[in-house]
């Protein structure tokens, strides 16, 4: 995975969305309390700070989806935390964002806050974001 094609599949995947350069994936990946699972066809980025970590960007291709490469490439997500002794993991995702929420639901994340008009849509219409948090369970 090149920071040009995550940025493409970023692009892909949130089309109503700012798309994020390849610059900007180049630095994530580059950061060493950040962690990029998967490939051109599903990936997750999360960031490590001390015991808990943030979930940056969940995106499947679209000609792709409903085949379990999110479930996958998030199960590795949370494997590659837990051995980087990661306890809690945080995320956030727009309200009217029912696919994914389904999937973080499937995976025990659950409400802990929300933030009002927090994201920003190309047509000028704002949405709020949930906030979601999972205790990671040592295995
Ligand atoms: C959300 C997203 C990552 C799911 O990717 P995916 O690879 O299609 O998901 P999976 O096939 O692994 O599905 C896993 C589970 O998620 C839920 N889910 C996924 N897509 C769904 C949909 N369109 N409607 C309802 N539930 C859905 C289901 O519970 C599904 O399990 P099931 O297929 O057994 O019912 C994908 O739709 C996507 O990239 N969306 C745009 C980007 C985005 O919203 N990212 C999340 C930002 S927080």
């Amino acid at each position: 995975m090149t920071p040009a094609t995550a940025a493409r599949l970023y692009a892909r995947a949130f089309p109503a969305s700012r798309p994020w350069s390849a610059d900007e994936f180049a630095r994530l990946m580059a950061d060493a309390h950040v962690i990029l699972c998967g490939d051109t066809s599903a990936m997750v980025i999360a960031r490590i700070a001390l015991d808990e970590a943030e979930i940056l960007t969940l995106a499947t291709d679209p000609d792709l989806r409903r085949q379990g490469l999110a479930r996958t490439v998030l199960q590795s997500c949370e494997d590659r935390l837990r051995a980087r002794h990661v306890q809690s993991v945080f995320l956030e995702v727009a309200a009217d964002n029912m696919a994914a929420q389904a999937l973080y639901k499937g995976f025990g994340y659950s409400l802990v806050g929300e933030r009002p008009n927090y994201y920003r849509r190309n047509d000028g219409t704002a949405v709020a974001a949930l906030v979601l948090r999972k205790a990671l369970v040592m295995i």
